[in-house]
């Protein structure tokens, strides 16, 4: 290599145009573990952003009566509070552990598209930058509600056009991450490597990829109604010029509701790894975590007028989108057996990533539930838009998807830095997290079930407990996430060296085979041998 490099000089060539360093590395690389470390990254300050914004809901819901911000600016503060998360925290993670896993996990040498992956990723950073900037236009940044509903969105400043762009470039980065997810995963497996020898993260990421692709074009279509409603003269959404602001929630829970499953199938990928590591067995029901994967998926597609129970729909439609939602806890419930059965007998330990699993696994289960209770037609027309409603969802996504990113993060970190976390940070993590979680969002159930509305920055009197209460939980939850930071940059710059294969039990193939050699530039890309 020495040699090689001299030789290069001796004749005038620069070194440099092959291979790009410090900054010019990151924004030329077509490696698939610099681009994962580039979403990790992206998604973790999206995740701080994000909470910033949760902290300034809270801090408002901490006393009744108007403190810090007015009504306006409130909702932006919760709308943009769950884009940023949705699109910037939880998917971008997802696609970071995809391009790292991936391709080890089933022995390909890089993404099939290294070009596009390297596209598909810095589309994000400028589309966070416009959604951001929405703060600073007149009107602000969108006030809607993550879901953007018409006719609110139709009538807002420029802020929303912004959004809408935003959401725009977000989706075309999902598209192409999902398909070069799909084409790696379908034509780069190692030979013997068949579908159902895949490690079942690889295959709760091709289902996701399939849901993806499906239902992003949905939204930008939603979207682009809403764009036009605005400014071209169209009448979508507009009653008075013979649309209907109705079809807004259909088209786009179309793909709300897939879209909470590409939210949580990965999480379900990430524990279907953990879990078998640190029991020391194989994962119980192999296939049947690759059908009830499927089956949710597919169920996924049927249920989304469970949103719009109240929007006025027939007994026959409420009884069909009620019972096909609950059809969904069948397949989840399989998941749960499968993986508490892979827990059964075996030599346990519980590290930090299955602390997070186990967490996971508790909570999570918890958040399915209020989530049949949510699917209860008549249930739900008492719930409607309450804190119940906010307690649910942040359970399955919390203590869900999020739960799981940080079981991941502490599974791979060794693999991915090629040294041990500090167990000691990661536990403290853990700890603090799950019990500053609880006091957040368990105090919601009560509120919502009591009838206080959500997305409104003042309330009743008899809710202030209960708001304090979670207040205080969000303060000491989003403190435990420093831990988080502390443990990784701990991690990367240093610290025992990760044997080859530290959970010893963990046989899966990305923790034994050799990474082929790193391209990082336009100018050498990947060979594929
Ligand atoms: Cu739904």
């Amino acid at each position: 290599m020495e040699a090689a490099h001299t030789h290069d000089h001796a004749h005038g060539h620069d070194d440099h145009a092959h291979h790009p360093t410090g900054l010019m590395r990151w924004v030329t690389t077509t490696n698939h573990k610099d681009i994962g470390t580039l979403y990790l990254l992206f998604s973790l300050t999206m995740f701080f952003i994000g909470g910033l914004l949760a902290f300034g809901i809270r801090a408002e819901l901490f006393q009744p009566g108007l403190q810090y911000w007015e009504p306006e600016f409130f909702n932006q503060l919760t709308t943009m509070h769950g884009l940023i998360m949705v699109f910037g925290a939880i998917m971008p993670a997802f696609v970071g552990f995809a391009n790292w896993q991936i391709p080890m996990m089933i022995g390909a040498p890089d993404m099939a598209f290294a070009r596009m992956n390297n596209w598909s990723f810095w589309l994000l950073p400028p589309a966070a930058i416009l959604l951001v900037s929405s703060f600073f236009v007149p009107g602000g940044a969108p006030a809607a509600g993550w879901t953007i509903y018409a006719p609110l969105s139709t009538q807002m400043g420029p802020g929303m056009d912004l959004g809408i762009f935003a959401l725009h470039i977000m989706g075309a980065s999902s598209i192409m991450g999902s398909i070069n997810i799909v084409t790696t995963i379908l034509n780069m497996r190692a030979p013997g490597m068949t579908l159902m020898k895949m490690p079942l993260f690889v295959w709760t990421w091709l289902i996701t990829a399939y849901l993806l692709i499906a239902v992003m074009p949905v939204l930008a279509g939603a979207i682009t109604m809403v764009l036009t409603d605005r400014h071209f003269g169209t009448n979508f959404f507009n009653a008075a010029g013979g649309g209907d602001p109705v079809m807004f929630q259909h088209i786009f829970w179309f793909f709300g509701h897939p879209e909470v499953y590409i939210m949580i199938l990965p999480a379900f990928g990430i524990v279907s790894q953990v879990i078998p590591a640190f029991a020391r067995k194989p994962l119980f029901g192999y296939a049947s975590m690759v059908y009830a994967t499927s089956s949710i998926a597919i169920l996924s597609f049927i249920v989304w007028a469970h949103h719009m129970f109240t929007t006025g729909m027939p007994a026959a439609g409420q009884l069909f989108f009620m019972f096909a939602t609950m059809l969904i806890a069948v397949p989840t419930g399989v998941k749960v057996f499968n993986w508490i059965a892979t827990m059964w007998k075996g030599s346990m330990t519980f590290e930090t990533p299955m602390l997070f699993a186990c967490g996971f696994l508790f909570v999570f289960s918890m958040g399915g539930f209020t989530g049949l209770v949510c699917a209860i037609t008549p249930i739900d027309i008492q719930i409607q838009d309450t804190y119940y409603v906010v307690a649910h969802f942040h359970y399955v996504l919390v203590a869900g998807s999020l739960f799981a990113i940080f079981s991941g993060t502490y599974f791979w970190l060794p693999k991915w830095t090629g040294h041990m976390y500090s167990e000691t940070l990661g536990k403290a993590h853990f700890w603090l997290s799950i019990v500053f979680f609880n006091i957040t969002f368990f105090p919601m159930h009560f509120l919502g079930l009591a009838g206080m509305p959500r997305r409104i920055p003042d309330y009743a009197m008899q809710f202030t407990d209960f708001n304090m209460i979670a207040s205080i939980g969000a303060l000491g939850f989003g403190l435990a996430q420093l831990l988080f930071v502390a443990a990784i940059v701990k991690c990367a710059r240093g610290g025992e060296k990760a044997p080859a294969n530290p959970w010893e039990g963990a046989d899966t193939l990305e923790w034994t085979l050799p990474s082929p050699a790193p391209y990082h530039s336009f100018v050498t890309p990947p060979v594929i041998k």
